[in-house]
């Protein structure tokens, strides 16, 4: 059965001129587009979207990070779609990545590292609708 996870292109990625071959590796992966923006996160949309990593030493870095620029947003669909997404993307750190991945190709460091995928069914709902009205999924 088909389920969904949500995307992030960061603004790493967007900055370096990577949306479209992203957008590109994960359609040839099989994901199907749900619903898909161009958006920018304040500092404290960032601040709520990232509230698990609070008391991390990297949650200030991270919350300027991720709202010092544009960001795309999608909801993508799959069979295992959050596996199978997090298996594309590769590890946290692109050191670590698998060649190939979309982190190994696009992403400079651990704390600016080009996408985020959810890591359960549950966080994927939720995320979605962080970012999305309900009209804006298909
Ligand atoms: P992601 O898994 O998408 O969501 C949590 C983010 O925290 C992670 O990507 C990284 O961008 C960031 N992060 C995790 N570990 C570190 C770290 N050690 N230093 C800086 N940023 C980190």
């Amino acid at each position: 059965m088909a389920n969904t996870t949500l995307m992030m292109i960061k603004p790493d990625a967007v900055e370096n001129g990577h949306i479209g071959n992203i957008l590109q590796k994960v359609t040839s992966a099989g994901f199907q587009i749900k619903a898909l923006k161009l958006t920018q996160l304040a500092k404290s949309d960032a601040e709520r979207f990232y509230a698990v990593h609070s008391e991390r030493p990297f949650y200030p870095e991270l919350v300027a990070f991720m709202s010092r620029g544009p960001i795309v947003a999608a909801v993508l669909e799959k069979e295992n779609a959050v596996v199978d997404f997090r298996n594309l993307i590769g590890a946290t750190n692109p050191v670590e990545a698998a060649e190939g991945t979309i982190r190994k190709l696009y992403a400079t460091s651990i704390g600016e590292n080009a996408v985020h995928g959810s890591d359960s069914d549950e966080n994927a709902a939720i995320e979605a609708a962080f970012h999305f009205a309900g009209r804006e999924c298909f």
